[in-house]
């Protein structure tokens, strides 16, 4: 049985001058992942500590590094879902925790529920023995200063950030060698969100879906359409009538756009282990490392992606 993992660091106008950021970024945690999958062939555990490792990762917009909201505070998004037994756990709008998908997983194995919320998700994580850190400890130089800069103006139009700025949300599909699929993403949603405000990120079927039947789906971008589109099942769907991935999640991505004209990219695998990827924002950053190691790891621009 074929391995596979793919990860993404996000879809946006990623300047060249953060390129590098971005492939070294995704490259240390590709690096670990494969290392991981080859010691526990467990897609789950795998996709699980890529996840956190991205999250550590300053250069995106998840974990440390996280964009803050209109009231000057980081409240994340999570969710990860086994393709084993569909189980799915996910957090929203969750503050002061260093690693939100390891909540999301907490909720997945520890509680009857999918999806913890708000102030009863950070005492939940507290009393799973989370450590409380203060925003502070989340925040990069980066983010405060695009914090100052948003407050002095009039209107935000928080869409636009996805057509030329920053969508840093990070994610992650991995097949291990028993056929086992897993699928989580993971972000501190968009710059100067309403406080409370959850996009696609936690929600299963929108920002990550996984099925060991079929494939293995991560989205990234503007989360209200991805939503609204229900984007992962699109891609999943797709797969599941013979479509390849990169092919499934051009068709879920033009959906998106045409009816919608939302701005997002997705990264899919079939249970075969065949990956593929398509965004309709001017870049998307990649990883995917294959049974004998990494294949490639970079950012891509559009009109450079292969189907
Ligand atoms: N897709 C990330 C977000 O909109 O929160």
């Amino acid at each position: 049985m074929k391995t596979a993992i793919m990860i993404h660091g996000g879809a946006w106008d990623i300047p060249a001058s953060l390129h590098e950021a971005h492939e070294e970024g995704l490259m240390r945690a590709l690096e670990a992942g494969y290392a991981r999958l080859r010691e526990t062939n467990d897609a789950h555990a795998t996709c699980l500590s890529l996840l956190r490792i991205l999250e550590d990762e300053p250069a995106f917009d998840a974990g440390t590094g996280s964009f803050l909201n209109a009231e000057g505070e980081v409240e994340m998004d999570a969710g990860i879902m086994s393709g084993e037994d569909l189980s799915v756990g996910a957090v929203a709008a969750l503050k002061n925790i260093k690693n939100p998908i390891l909540v999301a997983e907490a909720v997945r194995g520890n509680t009857q529920h999918v999806m913890l919320a708000g102030e009863g998700a950070l005492r939940f994580a507290i009393k799973e023995g989370f450590r409380r850190v203060e925003t502070e400890e989340l925040l990069t130089g980066r983010e405060k200063e695009r914090y100052l800069a948003l407050k002095k103006r009039k209107n935000v139009r928080i869409k636009s950030f996805f057509e030329q700025r920053p969508s840093d949300t990070v994610g992650a599909v991995v097949l291990d060698g028993r056929g086992r699929l897993s699928a989580g993403t993971t972000t501190g949603g968009t710059p100067y969100k309403l406080a409370g405000r959850v996009g696609d990120v936690p929600v299963a079927g929108s920002g990550f879906y996984a099925d060991n039947r079929s494939g293995a789906v991560s989205a990234t971008g503007w989360g209200e359409g991805i939503l609204r589109a229900g984007l992962a099942l699109r891609v999943m769907r797709a797969m599941e009538s013979g479509r390849e991935p990169g092919a499934a999640a051009r068709e879920a991505i033009s959906f998106l756009k045409s009816r919608i004209n939302g701005e997002a990219g997705v990264i899919a695998l079939n249970n075969e282990g065949r990956a593929g990827f398509y965004f309709n924002t001017p870049c998307m950053a990649v990883g995917y490392a294959g049974p004998a190691g990494i294949e490639y790891v970079r950012v891509i621009r559009r009109g450079e992606q292969e189907i």
